[in-house]
């Protein structure tokens, strides 16, 4: 809801309030960001001037309060007495923007570049700033969970303009914060770092051409006590899936002034009179109630104002991709008997990856091409899909369009096609990129994978993307136009194919591709262990329906971690449920795991893709408010190990619940030598005796069953002992390093 009282504009979201006022000067003051407040509270934010600040650069000289660098602002320019970060620089010409007008509309404003946009029901207020020969619109839309900001300039005079930087938002926030990013790079995503905030510039900025893994685009500015469930923190992230910046930096004055928008890395953009700028769309959101309040919120505002809507809480497949089984080395044949397996073990869709096409026999060659590689699909890809379909499993496909190989017979055709500057093209992963910003290179690609999608039943795609791209500025800015225009073109006529987009795993996980398809394969890094990190720091801004989390082999590609296949499925539980390794190899007891696997989450998927989720001290736990299903994970244990609590959030105090455990399998081969103190005869732990056994046999481990009340689960219910060195017994938890435990808690009634 948006309001006019007494000169403050109210903004106001479920449990957040921003307020905003135009002052005399025209400029666009902050008086509030956080708490839900009513819009007249406005007055009691102002900043009273006094005598003012030494050293300021007056507006008015006879007004102390005059002094833009002073004020709490939420747009700012340059060369106008604010000696902050500006949000929008024209290279060496002061800007001096005020505000002429301003309105409120109900519902959104839709952009006219083709950057995808937050949608559903909310209302935006538009102020319009004029200076001699520019315009500049802001656009506040308000969302239940989130409050959606951009900037729009347009060229009023009769010279060009050079926009040197321009961001979509700006804010300055009052207090002591910290700030928290996602950083990292390849199978190593979103590893969390938390800073103050001082008079030091925090700079969170991707130049890669991608959101990327080095620095995803949403981030955290928290008070520095606040913790997972209490305290007043800020979530902001951005639509837009190239080259970003965030920063924090504050102010003598104890503002907090915080920047999101393109990277001005080598941006510049002329605009030529009469033309338009517009930047993406930034996120904002706030909770008083600490980490998890955010979260919360993102959850929700990703769920319902960010994803296609057909996706909405709408079920997904658990999946079987060939990739990390096969790599490049498969044929129909295999493939065929992959899905069948996938098949037995419950699996609902099988996803053919990468080396379909072309030469594509390794990452040397066949990018770029649609042809279908015969020697391996000899019956095409509709063959392999009608196959598979018959089985009854639905298909999906792996796709890489935007890049191309030397090797190739797209390159050998079109070598102008390429992404380049006037140096010798680099390569990554052996390939160039395309230039998108080409309207032929876009039709080419738009007109073969609709071919290939139209030319089988394929209900699911991985849209893949291998290499940083080296363009700068507005040329990489306008590639990400061009990938928008793509998708477009390609997903919103064929609504119903699931989209999971990918770029060596998280290297694009950004709204703005979620904007089009309502999942991202996180990592190339499948390791459950590994996956803590990155799916725990996801879920700082991301709901879990948005992971692609598969189980794979152990020991793990990336980690060489020997992880049992209980806390391989527990991890991916929760998230998109797939499994990515070969299953031919597997021992008998590991497929019979995989099947209960399965055959559990189908019965809870709603509750782990879409149910509330919460980060806990020792796991993780989804609910829907019936049912919470709770993990507990361990890194390394120590000996003797003490007791442990299980604290569950969110359950009603005065309800009764019955907790018991998911049961898990022990397997004989964990106890090594171990076994011969037990068994009636001396067995060698490294003999074929022992060895059958450990692919035959399983020991149940600790199974534990608790009635009590939601007060006492609340206050953490004791769990069974963990192995202490003294034997194999049922009542206690035996997987030790790298062990999980699953736990669910229903009602029962109060
Ligand atoms: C990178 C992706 O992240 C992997 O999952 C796989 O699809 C490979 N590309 C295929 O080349």
């Amino acid at each position: 809801m948006i309001e006019l009282k007494n000169g403050v504009f109210g903004l106001h979201g479920e449990g957040f309030s921003c307020l905003l006022r135009i002052n005399k000067y025209g400029l666009l003051e902050l008086l509030h960001f956080g708490e839900a407040l009513s819009t007249e509270d406005g007055e009691a934010f102002l900043c009273r001037p006094g005598i003012g600040w030494g050293s300021s650069v007056l507006m008015d000289e006879n007004d102390a309060g005059s002094c833009a660098d002073a004020m709490p602002l939420a747009w700012s320019g340059s060369g106008r007495g604010d000696f902050r970060e500006s949000p929008l620089e024209f290279g060496g010409i002061s800007t001096d923007f005020r505000c002429s007008h301003s309105k409120i509309i109900n519902g959104p404003v839709l952009m006219k570049s083709g950057i995808p946009q937050a949608k559903g029901d909310c209302d935006t207020l538009e102020m319009v700033f004029t200076e001699a020969n520019a315009e500049l619109r802001l656009y506040f839309t308000v969302f239940r969970d989130a409050i959606v900001r951009r900037a729009v300039l347009g060229n009023t005079g009769k010279e060009n303009i050079v926009l040197k930087k321009f961001m979509s938002s700006m804010l300055d926030i009052h207090g002591d914060f910290e700030m928290s990013t996602f950083d990292g790079g390849w199978i190593a995503e979103m590893r969390k770092h938390t800073a103050p905030v001082s008079e030091n510039r925090i700079v969170s900025e991707s130049t890669t051409g991608a959101s990327s893994n080095r620095h995803n685009p949403g981030f955290i500015i928290s008070e520095p006590d606040a913790a997972e469930d209490s305290g007043r923190v800020y979530g902001f992230n951005l639509i837009y899936s190239g080259n970003h910046y965030a920063s924090a930096q504050k102010s003598l004055q104890g503002f907090v002034r915080i920047m999101q928008g393109i990277s001005p890395s080598e941006f510049s953009k002329e605009l030529a009179p009469g033309e338009i700028f517009e930047t993406p769309e930034a996120v904002m959101t706030f909770s008083d109630k600490g980490f998890s309040g955010t979260s919360e919120k993102m959850h929700r505002f990703v769920t319902e104002n960010i994803i296609p809507e057909h996706w909405r809480n709408r079920p997904r497949p658990i999946l079987y991709n060939d990739w990390e089984g096969c790599m490049f080395d498969f044929n129909e044949a295999k493939l065929l008997n992959l899905a069948k397996e996938a098949k037995k073990l419950g699996c609902e869709l099988f996803v053919l990856d990468d080396g379909w096409f072309g030469k594509r026999d390794s990452d040397k060659a066949g990018l770029g091409d649609y042809s279908i590689n015969k020697r391996k699909l000899p019956n095409g890809i509709s063959g392999l899909a009608k196959k598979i379909n018959a089985m009854g499993m639905e298909f999906g496909l792996w796709f890489e369009p935007e890049s191309v190989n030397e090797d190739s017979d797209l390159y050998r055709a079109h070598p102008d096609w390429i992404l380049r500057d006037e140096f010798p093209p680099l390569k990554g992963r052996n390939q160039f990129l395309l230039d998108l910003t080409k309207p032929e290179v876009r039709d080419y690609i738009v007109e073969n994978v609709s071919a290939v999608l139209d030319s089988a039943k394929i209900t699911y795609v991985k849209w893949d993307m291998n290499r940083h791209s080296t363009a700068l500025g507005a040329k990489a800015h306008d590639y990400i136009l061009g990938l928008y225009d793509i998708l477009r073109r390609i997903f919103e006529p064929r609504p119903e194919i699931l989209l999971e987009s990918c770029s060596s795993g998280g290297n694009r996980f950004d709204l703005g591709m979620l904007c089009f398809g309502p999942q991202i394969w996180c990592s190339d890094d499948t390791d459950p262990i590994e996956r803590l990190t990155i799916q725990g720091n996801l879920s700082y801004l991301y709901p879990q329906s948005a992971f692609g989390a598969h189980v794979s082999a152990a020991p793990h590609a990336q980690t060489l971690r020997n992880t049992p296949l209980c806390t391989r499925g527990n991890v991916s539980f929760f998230g998109c449920l797939g499994y990515e390794l070969d299953l031919r190899h597997l021992p008998g007891i590991e497929k019979k795991q995989i099947a209960e696997q399965i055959a559990f989450y189908k019965n809870y998927r709603e509750v782990f893709q879409f149910g509330k989720f919460r980060r806990l001290k020792n796991g993780w736990q989804v609910s829907d408010g019936k049912t919470t299903l709770a993990a507990v994970f361990r890194k390394l244990v120590h000996a003797a190990p003490g007791y442990e609590t299980l604290r569950i959030k969110d359950l009603d105090k005065t309800a009764i619940y019955n907790m018991k455990t998911y049961e898990q399998k022990l397997r004989i081969g964990q106890f090594g030598s171990l076994v011969k103190h037990v068994a009636p005869v001396d067995l060698d732990p490294n003999g074929f005796v022992l060895r059958i056994a450990d692919r035959h046999i399983t020991l149940p481990d600790g199974k534990q069953e608790i009635r009590a009340s939601g007060a006492a689960f609340s206050a953490g219910i004791m769990l069974l002992p963990l192995f202490r060195g003294t034997g194999y017994d049922q009542n206690q938890r035996t997987l030790t390093d790298f062990g999980s435990e699953l736990y669910i808690i229903e009602e029962e009634g109060k």
